[in-house]
């Protein structure tokens, strides 16, 4: 099958054929049809943690064409669905999406409703998972579906009050931010707590995170020096944030979305770690912002560089299973979020490296700018759009 490469030395990737793999236990093997784009596949192809071979990516969607006989009565071929792997995103020898076929373990897909392309599903999976493990497992803000919880996540979720609070995402028109704000709601809905959904974003995408399903009551332009101060003001009773989460986590995103909390209580959550020196902190943050890693989803550690390890997580495994279950069990077939707006890139596997990563790039987000000598439409840079590729014979 084909797939695409990881050339550690080189810092790029090539599509190559491999031996088509096998469903261990528990696993489901897929065909794929869609992959969607994250930050960390280009980061980790062009700044390498893995060795040459690893196949890259992690979003995708595809249609299940063989199952280990230990799962058969839950899963079965003609399927359409949807997962994440770590692809060539850590230290750690582990299997990545960007190919022909996938092996997952089949509690970690989840069903795709009829009505959504496979392209519209390949978009969710991680970043949506990063959104509810931010919010529910590390924040402790309650989710609108039952997962096994430590005993202090179960006493911070239920001492809820039912007065209205103020969760607050900076970089809401980031993939994480959309899925984020669909979750907030959910949440709402599921324990009647009212809460106020504040976001930063750049104005153009102010229409699209005031209307459903983002919904956000109040925005502000992160480009706007006095968001900050603009931000405590449109907390419930001028407090401060209950809940935030940082979508971006660079350079001084983290100490200033710090500064909004209330002072007492408010929680704050990450998506990069101070450890890869994603943001620094000078003096003392009033409260120490959670990072986590998505990949604790798939239950295995994850090794960095210099020696950093994210422990394998039993509770962050079964959250997940109990997410991807959730997500899927919408009536009529829906799914409890929608997809995230997605621009289908043409060409396929082999125009991930030349244009699609070229469109990421490695370096922070917030740096992201045109690719030069690159005007074609598709290779405009990202605002609130995921990447997708299709892969020819998918479905
Ligand atoms: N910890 C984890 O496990 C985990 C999982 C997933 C992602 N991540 C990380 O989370 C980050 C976001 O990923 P993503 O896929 O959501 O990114 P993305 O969708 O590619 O981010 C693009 C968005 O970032 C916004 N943005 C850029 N600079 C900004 C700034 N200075 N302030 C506020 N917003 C800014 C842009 O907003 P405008 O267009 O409105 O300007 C744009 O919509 C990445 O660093 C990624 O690696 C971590």
């Amino acid at each position: 099958m084909k797939a695409l490469v990881l050339n550690a030395e080189n810092k790029t990737a090539s599509v190559q054929e491999i031996p088509k793999l096998q469903p261990g236990p528990g696993e489901a093997l897929i065909r794929v049809a869609a992959i969607g784009l994250n930050p960390v596949d280009a980061l980790y192809t062009f700044h390498p943690l893995g060795a040459t071979g690893r196949t890259v990516g992690s979003d995708f969607a595809g249609v299940v064409v063989e199952v280990a006989p230990d799962i058969a009565k839950d899963v079965h071929p003609g399927q359409r669905v949807a997962g994440f792997l770590q692809g060539a995103c850590s230290a750690n020898e582990r299997p990545g999406a960007f190919a022909e076929f996938v092996v997952c373990p089949a509690d970690l897909l989840w069903r795709v409703p009829d009505h959504m392309s496979l392209a519209h599903a390949s978009a969710i999976s991680l970043c949506a998972l990063t959104a509810a493990q931010a919010l529910f497992y590390r924040l402790g803000l309650p989710a609108p579906f039952d997962y096994p919880s430590s005993s202090s996540q179960q006493a911070s979720n239920t001492n809820q009050s039912k007065d209205e609070i103020t969760v607050f995402i900076y970089g809401a028109s980031a993939s994480v931010g959309l899925y984020a704000a669909q979750l907030v709601r959910r949440s709402s809905e599921a324990t009647g707590t009212r809460i106020r959904l504040i976001g930063a974003a750049s104005t153009a995408r102010f229409p699209l995170l005031r209307a459903a399903p983002y919904s956000h009551d109040a925005l502000v332009d992160y480009r706007d020096p006095a968001w900050p101060a603009r931000v405590r003001a449109l907390s419930v009773g001028g407090k401060g944030i209950d809940y935030a989460l940082d979508c971006i986590s660079e350079g001084t995103t983290v100490q200033t979305v710090c500064g909004t909390l209330n002072p007492t209580s408010g929680r704050m959550a990450v998506v990069r770690s101070r450890a890869a020196r994603a943001w620094s902190v000078d003096g003392e943050l009033s409260t120490e912002p959670i990072y986590g890693a998505v990949w604790e989803g798939l239950g295995v550690d994850v090794q960095y560089h210099h020696g950093i390890v994210v422990p394998a997580s039993e509770g962050a495994r079964k959250f997940a299973g109990a997410f991807y279950r959730w997500l899927e069990s919408g009536n009529g077939g829906e799914a409890k979020v929608l997809a995230a707006p997605v621009r289908v890139m043409p060409g396929g596997l082999e125009k991930v490296v030349p244009d699609g990563f070229a469109v990421l790039g490695g370096g922070p987000v917030r740096e992201r700018g045109s690719v030069q000598d690159r005007t074609e439409a598709w290779m405009a840079p990202i605002s609130a759009e995921k990447l997708v590729y299709e892969i020819e014979g998918g479905e």
